[in-house]
């Protein structure tokens, strides 16, 4: 294949390998490049290394059609690629700002090794005005690289479907020709978008996405303020759900009522223990961290973060009323480790948060989560036990606490909760259980703001 139709994704995560997969599929051959052997090993046997819906199956079938070929090397993929796109990860400094030590990396080595009229694009989180500066060390290299900026809206657990049935592509670039030829690249993917969704086993959508041109710093604006929009009504849901409890109002019917507005919409609306993951927390640090740096406080985001904080510790309280004031010695479950159903991934987990916060406060804790069970291990505190099934968690349990939901957790019948732990509490730190199931059953229903 040639090499306009040849492309590297620097970084294997849940947007690089997503992307990689996917493209590999719509007429291009992708270099998945990941430098972690273990990592790499797993993409090489046709599978990814974390968990999500459909993706194992393409990226099986990209790696019969040759067109996926996943490696460590750099030298062997970005030379012979027209386009290459940086899905590295950004962690967030102690002080919440971004960490874009990979992201620079990851454009020097690219930078060195690229042919002339390549196209770099930005696929990772970066405040904004960090393509100016790579653009600048870019343009010192005399080769005549062209930098888009074209951000990742992708959901963990809807991955693929959000990739391939998208609301929006964003690019944004000083380069009309390159970014131009990135919105290609999605045609091609939406040309062939419903056989790609069959091979992964995934739903179709017959929705119609939009493509948006935008100025460099736009394109990078509009990825962080999204996220922190999203953010920001869950925390406003959230501190709804605190005055909900105070007042004998149910916070769900609430922002039924409010979302049916079309101008607010029910979307992202749904309160409990808060947002975790590896984007909303830490897309709305950087976005503080980016304000301060220009001057400009984001109050706004400053007063989300701080509610969405305060979530662990409120259910714990409401949790500690009802146990006589003392966790010391009590049982309780945790059902959900991951930060949402659909995926393995704990990072920032409310799940983790509580039973942390729980042990340190001399509760014995046990947890189940039908996918996290090994990236939580990591997190957890020494003292918390993880079993394998939903009954071995709560067995002899004072109080159970769901904290992600997964079908399993909201289907199971509340005569069982009652008929395996020793208490009766059941926390829904979801707010999806049935209230009166559980209290048919003899036990006590704890909501966020019910
Ligand atoms: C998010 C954005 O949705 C996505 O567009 C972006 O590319 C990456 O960040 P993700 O982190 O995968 O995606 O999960 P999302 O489904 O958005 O949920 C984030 C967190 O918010 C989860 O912990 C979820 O449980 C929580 N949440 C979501 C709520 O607490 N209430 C809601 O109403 C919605």
């Amino acid at each position: 294949m040639d090499k306009n139709h040849t492309i590297t994704i620097l970084g294997t995560g849940y947007v690089g390998l997503t992307t990689a997969a996917l493209l590999a599929h719509s007429g291009y051959r992708v270099y998945a490049v990941e430098p972690n052997q273990t990592r790499l090993d797993v993409i090489k046997q046709g599978k990814s290394f974390f968990y999500e819906k459909g993706l194992d199956p393409v990226i099986a079938a990209a790696l019969e059609k040759g067109s996926l070929i996943p490696t460590d090397s750099y030298e062997v993929s970005v030379p012979a690629s027209s386009i290459v796109f940086s899905c590295v990860g950004t962690p967030d400094n102690p002080d919440g700002s971004s960490n874009l030590t990979y992201v620079f990396s990851a454009a020097e080595e690219a930078g060195r090794l690229m042919a002339p009229d390549t196209i770099y694009v930005q696929k990772s989180t970066v405040p904004v005005g960090t393509g100016a500066r790579i653009e600048e060390s870019f343009a010192k290299l005399g080769k005549a690289i062209s930098y888009v900026s074209n951000p990742e809206f992708l959901r963990e657990g809807t991955a693929l479907q959000d990739t391939l049935f998208f609301d929006r592509i964003v690019v944004g670039g000083n380069d009309h020709h390159a970014t131009g030829q990135v919105l290609e690249l999605y045609r091609a993917l939406e040309a062939s978008r419903t056989a790609i969704a069959a091979i992964a086993g995934v739903d179709s959508a017959p929705q119609k996405g939009e493509y948006i041109t935008t100025s460099l710093s736009s394109a990078e604006l509009i990825k962080v303020t999204a996220n922190a929009f999203l953010a920001l009504k869950i925390s406003f849901a959230n501190s709804i759900a605190k005055l909900a409890d105070t007042v004998g109002a149910d916070v769900v019917e609430v922002m039924n009522g409010v979302g049916a507005d079309e101008r607010i919409g029910r979307a992202f609306l749904h309160a409990g223990r808060g947002y975790g993951g590896g984007c909303f927390p830490k897309d709305v640090s950087g976005l503080i961290a980016s304000g301060l740096d220009h001057g400009v406080d984001l109050t706004i985001m400053t007063a989300a973060q701080a509610v969405n904080d305060s979530m662990p510790g409120y259910i714990i309280e409401k949790l500690q009323r009802q146990l006589g004031d003392t966790l010391t010695d009590k049982h309780v479950a945790i059902l959900g480790l991951a930060f949402k159903a659909g995926t393995s991934d704990v990072r920032r987990s409310p799940g983790i948060a509580l039973a942390n916060m729980l042990t340190r406060a001399g509760a014995i804790v046990t947890a189940y989560d039908p996918q996290a069970r090994e990236e939580a291990a990591d997190t957890l505190t020494a003292g918390v036990t993880q079993h394998d099934s939903i009954d071995a968690a709560i067995t002899g349990a004072d109080a159970v606490i769901v904290a992600t939901e997964w079908p399993e957790f909201i289907e199971y019948p509340a005569a069982q909760y009652a008929a395996t732990m020793q208490g009766t509490l059941v926390v829904d730190a979801i707010n999806r259980l049935d209230s009166s199931d559980i209290q048919a059953a003899g036990l006590t229903y704890i909501g966020v703001g019910r």
